[in-house]
Formats: C-alpha cells, sequence, structure tokens
C-alpha cells in the first residue's frame, strides 16, 4: 500500500482537489467550478453550501481518479487551503451539528473582494486609534476585503442574524468544519481577519475589546501543519474520503501558495496572478509595513511554515485585486469566443507599452498599493490607430505596472530578492511573464508542477501526520523550477511605466472622483468620508 496526500483549495471561483505521493509526484486531481454573487456593483458574496458542495463533488472523483490511477493507494491525510478574509457566519445549531448532518450558514459569505463595508472600515479604523495603530495591533490597515468590517455590517445591517452568530470562521474553516465536526482556524489565515496579534499570534485581546467580537465566537487559531480532526462517518459518505483520515488545516490559499511554490525563506519572492494579484515575501521577523507617510500599504500575516507547537514565521503581503480577474473580464467583453491562448498571441502583436494606451485594473475597487472601493478602472489614451491586441496587452501591461509597484514596496522593506516565483493561470502565457521581468527589473521563474496552493495544501498535509519533519527539504524535493523570463532593459514598456509613475496619483484621484461624483449625483446623500 502506497500514501497520497490530498491537498484541498477552496479558491474564487472553483475548487481543486488533489493527490501527492511521498515522492511530490502528482497522482490525481479533480477540479469543480462554481459562480459567486454579486447582487450589487460592488457585492462579492458566495453561500458557503456551495462551497461544500463543490468540494464534496471534488473529492468523490478525485478518490475515483487516485483508485483508477493507483489502486493500491490509500490517503495518508488532508489538507485546506481556502480564498482568504471572507466571512462565514455560523449559528449555534450549525456548530452543534456540523460533521454530522449538512449544516447552513447565516447568510452567504462577504468574500475577499466585497466592498461594501466602506462604513464599517473607517469605523474600526477611528475604533483602533487611525491607521497606524491599526497596522501596529494587526499587521493591516483597516480594509473594506478583510473579515472584521464584515462582521461589523453583519450588525448593523442584518441585526436579527447578528444576534444568532454563534461562530464566525474563514471559508476553508467551514469545510474544515464539515469535514470534522472541529471548529478551527490557522494563525495565517485568521491574520487577514484583522483581529489577531501577528507577533503573538493570538486573538488581539484589545482589538476585540474595541471591536465588541466575543472571542467564543472564533475559533483558537493554530499553527498551519497542525491536524486537528479526522473525516467523520457522515463527511466521509458525502465526499467519499475516507472516515478517520486526519484533517491539517492548512491556511490561506496565499500561505499555502508560497509553500507549493517553495517560497518559504526571508530573500525570496513569490507572485500569485490569479484572480486577484498577489506579491508576497517571507520574513523571520514579524515586522509591519510602518511607513512614515501611509502605513500598511502591504500586510503581515503570519506564515504556514508552523506545526503543533513549533511557531511558524511571517509574510509581508500586498494584493491587487483584478489580475488575471481584469484579463478574464476583458476577455468576456471584447472576445468571449476566443479562447486565452488565442487572445494572449493577439496581444503579443501590439508593440511593448502599448502605443501609449494605458490601462488601470480598478475593476472592483482596489486594495494594494492604494486602498479605495471608489477606484474605477478604464483605458486612457485610445486612438484611433489602437486594435484590440492594444486593448488587451494593456491589461496586461497595467496589471503587472500595479503589481510592479506592489513589488517594489515589498522589497523596500524585505529586500530584494534575486527571482521572483510566479504561479496561478496567468503566469502560464509567457508574454505576460516577459511584461512581468521587464516591469520588475527581475528574472520570473515558474515551476515544474504547478499546482500552486493546491500543492501547498498537500505539503501542509503531509507535514502536519509526520512524513518530514522538515517542510523546506519537502518543498525542495516536491517543487522544481522549470523556465526563466529574464527581463529586458530599455524596453519600451521602462519608458511605459515612468509615464505610468508619474501620472498615477492623477489616474487614480480622477476614478475616484468619477465614482464618488456618480453617487453623489443618484444618491443626495453624502457618501461616507474616505481615508484613505
Ligand atoms: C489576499 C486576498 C486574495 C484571496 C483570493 O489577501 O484577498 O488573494 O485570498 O483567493
Amino acid at each position: 500500500m502506497t500514501r497520497a496526500f490530498v491537498g484541498l483549495d477552496l479558491g474564487t471561483s472553483g475548487v481543486k482537489a488533489i493527490a501527492v505521493e511521498p515522492n511530490g509526484r502528482l497522482v490525481a486531481q479533480h477540479s469543480v467550478a462554481f459562480d459567486f454573487d454579486r447582487p450589487h456593483a460592488d457585492w462579492a458574496e458566495t453561500p458557503p453550501e456551495r462551497w461544500w458542495d463543490a468540494t464534496a463533488k471534488a473529492t468523490r472523483q478525485l478518490v475515483a481518479n487516485l483508485s483508477n490511477a493507483r489502486p493500491n493507494t490509500e490517503i495518508a491525510s488532508v489538507a485546506l487551503s481556502g480564498q482568504m478574509h471572507g466571512s462565514v457566519f455560523l449559528d449555534a445549531a450549525a456548530m452543534r451539528h456540523a460533521g454530522r448532518r449538512p449544516i447552513t450558514a447565516l447568510s452567504p459569505a462577504l468574500m475577499w473582494n466585497d466592498q461594501r463595508t466602506e462604513p464599517q472600515r473607517a469605523q474600526i479604523e477611528q475604533l483602533l486609534g487611525g491607521r497606524r495603530a491599526c497596522v501596529e495591533m494587526s499587521g493591516c490597515p483597516s480594509l473594506c476585503g478583510l473579515t472584521a468590517p464584515k462582521l461589523l455590517w453583519l450588525r448593523e445591517q442584518r441585526p436579527s442574524l447578528a444576534e444568532r452568530l454563534a461562530g464566525l470562521c474563514l471559508p476553508k474553516d467551514f469545510l474544515a468544519l464539515q469535514l470534522t465536526g472541529v471548529f478551527s482556524t490557522d494563525v495565517g489565515d485568521a491574520s487577514g481577519a484583522m483581529l489577531l496579534d501577528p507577533r503573538s499570534r493570538q486573538w488581539h485581546a484589545h482589538v476585540l475589546d474595541a471591536l465588541e467580537v466575543d472571542p467564543d465566537v472564533l475559533p483558537i487559531p493554530v499553527e498551519s501543519g497542525t491536524p486537528i480532526g479526522a473525516i467523520t462517518a457522515w463527511a466521509a459518505e458525502a465526499t467519499g474520503l475516507p472516515e478517520g483520515v486526519p484533517v491539517v488545516i492548512g491556511s490561506g490559499d496565499n500561505q499555502t501558495a508560497a509553500v507549493g511554490a517553495g517560497v518559504l525563506d526571508s530573500g525570496e519572492m513569490l507572485m500569485v496572478l490569479g484572480t486577484s494579484g498577489v506579491v508576497l515575501a517571507p520574513c523571520d521577523e514579524a515586522t509591519p509595513d510602518l511607513h512614515d507617510d501611509v502605513p500598511g500599504r502591504v500586510n503581515l500575516f503570519c506564515d504556514a511554515t508552523g506545526r503543533g507547537a513549533r511557531t511558524g514565521q511571517w509574510n509581508l503581503s500586498g494584493c491587487m485585486l483584478s489580475a488575471a480577474g481584469s484579463l478574464e473580464w476583458a476577455r468576456g467583453v471584447l472576445a468571449p469566443d476566443v479562447s486565452f491562448e488565442a487572445l494572449l498571441a493577439e496581444a503579443a502583436q501590439a508593440p511593448s507599452g502599448c502605443d501609449g494606451l494605458l490601462f488601470l485594473p480598478y475593476l472592483t475597487g482596489e486594495r494594494c498599493p492604494m486602498p479605495d472601493p471608489d477606484a474605477r478602472g478604464g483605458w486612457i489614451g485610445l486612438r484611433r490607430s489602437h486594435t484590440r491586441a492594444h486593448l488587451v496587452r494593456a491589461v496586461i501591461e497595467g496589471v503587472s505596472f500595479a503589481l510592479a509597484q506592489i513589488t517594489d514596496i515589498v522589497r523596500e522593506i524585505a529586500g530584494r530578492p534575486a527571482t521572483i516565483r510566479v504561479t496561478g493561470g496567468g503566469s502560464k502565457s509567457a508574454l505576460w511573464r516577459q511584461v512581468l521581468a521587464d516591469a520588475t527589473q527581475t528574472p520570473i521563474v515558474t515551476l515544474e508542477t504547478d499546482q500552486g496552493s493546491a500543492l501547498g495544501a498537500a505539503s501542509l498535509a503531509a507535514f502536519g501526520t509526520g512524513e518530514t519533519d522538515d517542510l523546506r527539504a519537502l518543498t525542495c524535493r516536491w517543487v522544481r523550477p522549470a523556465t526563466t523570463t529574464q527581463p529586458e532593459s530599455n524596453s519600451p514598456l521602462d519608458a511605459a511605466r515612468v509615464v505610468y509613475d508619474r501620472l498615477y496619483d492623477d489616474l487614480r484621484a480622477a476614478s475616484v472622483a468619477l465614482s464618488q461624483a456618480q453617487r453623489a449625483s443618484t444618491n443626495p446623500t453624502p457618501a461616507p468620508g474616505h481615508t484613505t
């Protein structure tokens, strides 16, 4: 009998299940897509039951695929990864019945890219004593996408549901709860809630107090590689996973992506080109971004390298909300019948720098490098000579400029890496990798088994159940570099980026002014004040 480790990654619009052998070989996988809902322009939510249904489908098919590919393989353990910051609100009945029968959440979960909570975000900033104080306490400024403002929103906007609240957890924790009946979370995902002290890796007593959060509704955060329970009989029936298999909590998808890309040591850097775009650098000290003028341009989160009593380290990371999400949108409006590959090949025909065309990627507001739910996207600099190829290439360049700005901030604090490893759907494009290499002036490295967060989760399953004592050594075995894209110096992109950086503040201010003016003209009540 050989063994396999299962990694489950709950993404924004799909769940991926993979099984990996102890030597790192991927032996089975299955993904199931789902939609998330946008009941209003700036809202993004999903009923957690939809996540569970997709997960159960994915694991049932994974188990079937595994037994076809490797008939004599048993699943040794399962670990989870998930989209960060989402708010799963549970009542006492759900907490009581979890792991024994299907449970439902009190409401849809507000997701990481939901922007409805500006008033609550501002209120938290005020209650905690300003932006700097927020960063000092939690590693993050008060941002709409994080979990804490969502809880305040529930209290204000859905008071009858808030009264019934008995459990608040992150998206992947909901899956862990259903799989095991155990209410748990890890320090990495928990640090994206804005309620955790990243230094002590415990909930921040003062923050909970100031925001009147009852600690009893929160799971106790543990290190990522900690087994929290085992698949229950009911969950085994629902998911096809064998009863009794240990479940390791795992982490947020960016922490697990770092594990899955082997980016665990300070001096290294990861870029994740998913719906969101993330730049992440491991650090061995808990150093929040306390920039004099704008503290918290990037966030400090706990990482996923700890297990049980062995404490992990930290990540500095900055997340832009629409990275590959911008390309997906552009394809949807410009060329829904053209494949991504064909569209990218077309975009590669447009010249670097796009003949002066710029794209602002703020399709769902923005978080980093400039937090503002009112920021809006757009192409600017259009001329008659521009073609669809220019429009698409400008999207890639605009997203890359934003990522390069985040990279500059992260390396100002964490140091300049020799290379940047990339993962996520967008990293499959050679064009995009070249633009990123040029925009950051750093070699961009892809990986052989590019299973991103799901591979990170599988690694944590192995680490958490004692397959290895050394997560770094495991990732060195499992994760190997595939290609390196060298930056071109003096490319036309340099000039385009200079223009972008010079105009950035004005363009962004214009986009915010536009959406605020539109709101003021359709809604006579003044909009809540902004503190970016
Ligand atoms: C990170 C973030 C996103 C989600 C997407 O801070 O909000 O990357 O985790 O899955």
